[in-house]
């Protein structure tokens, strides 16, 4: 199985903060891995740099084994890795409908067949084209999030960064969301790095994940070792018991489903 991400001795420094030191994933094509950790941990930071949005200070980011170079990303980059990101108010712009928004990164990467594209991305994300023609404030928190994943998926990429994806909605529109995103995975093979404070959320949704702690990847562990408890850092138990709803979601038999 070829890496889909490849992160090596990752640093990134903030005037003299080290928000990242030295962090190595490596994420599997078709993979969905999970990062969780303290606020302020470094995951979004983490999700950012891989996008060209934080100030890397060293180390190396592959994308299918093509090494990144410096923080500039190609328009090509872009047709293959997209983020979604928790507040979808703030990627969608407030004054553009929703044929707007969707028709724009095809308009971007010159992707013809806008109509038929669109249609098919509504369809996808289960909005019917009677949305085409609405404003994000038009919309509900869920159907906006669908709106921010159909643009996400509209390209065609092959990896999605999830920052928070669904922690501003209610528990049963998360749970549709997070359902959706999961057929979405493996229906198209792409490979998922998600960010989530809720630790039931990735093991529902993940394979693996790493957990940070200032900065640096302090445990990696499989879905169902941290759901059985199988940790060996006292920090992860403790995130694990400060998650809502861990106890009760995060029981094997039981998913958020
Ligand atoms: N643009 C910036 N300038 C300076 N410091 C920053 C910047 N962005 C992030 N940081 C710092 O880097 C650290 C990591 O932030 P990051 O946003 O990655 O945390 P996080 O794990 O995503 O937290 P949360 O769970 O609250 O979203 C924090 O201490 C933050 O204050
Ligand atoms: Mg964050």
């Amino acid at each position: 199985m070829t890496a889909a991400l490849a992160i090596d001795n990752l640093s990134v420094v903030y005037d003299h903060f080290h928000a990242l030191k030295d962090v190595d994933i490596e994420v599997s094509t078709g993979e969905s891995f999970g990062l969780v950790g303290e606020s302020g941990s470094g995951k979004s930071t983490l999700l950012r740099a891989v996008a060209g949005l934080a100030p890397v200070s060293g180390g190396s980011i592959s994308i299918h084994e093509e090494p990144l170079v410096g923080s500039r990303r190609s328009k090509a980059f872009y047709r293959r890795v997209q983020m979604v990101f928790q507040d979808p108010y703030g990627s969608l712009h407030p004054r553009q409908t929703v044929d707007r928004l969707l028709l724009e990164p095809l308009a971007i990467h010159g992707i013809a067949d806008g109509e038929r594209r669109i249609s098919r991305a509504l369809d996808e994300v289960g909005l019917g084209n009677g949305f085409r023609f609405r404003y994000p404030h038009q919309l509900s928190g869920g159907q906006r999030q669908r709106v921010a994943i159909a643009r996400a998926l509209i390209v065609e990429p092959s990896i999605l960064l999830l920052d928070e994806p669904t922690s501003a909605l209610d528990a049963s529109v998360q749970a549709e969301v997070l359902n959706l995103l999961e057929q979405i995975r493996s229906e198209r093979n792409l490979t998922f790095v998600m960010v989530s404070h809720d630790l039931g959320v990735i093991t529902h949704m993940c394979e693996r994940l790493a957990v940070m702690r200032n900065g640096a990847v302090v445990e990696r562990l499989s879905s169902e070792n941290l759901a059985k408890g199988a940790l060996s850092e006292e920090y992860t138990r403790n995130l694990m018991l400060a998650s809502k709803g861990f106890v009760r979601r995060g029981a094997p038999a039981e998913t958020v489903s």
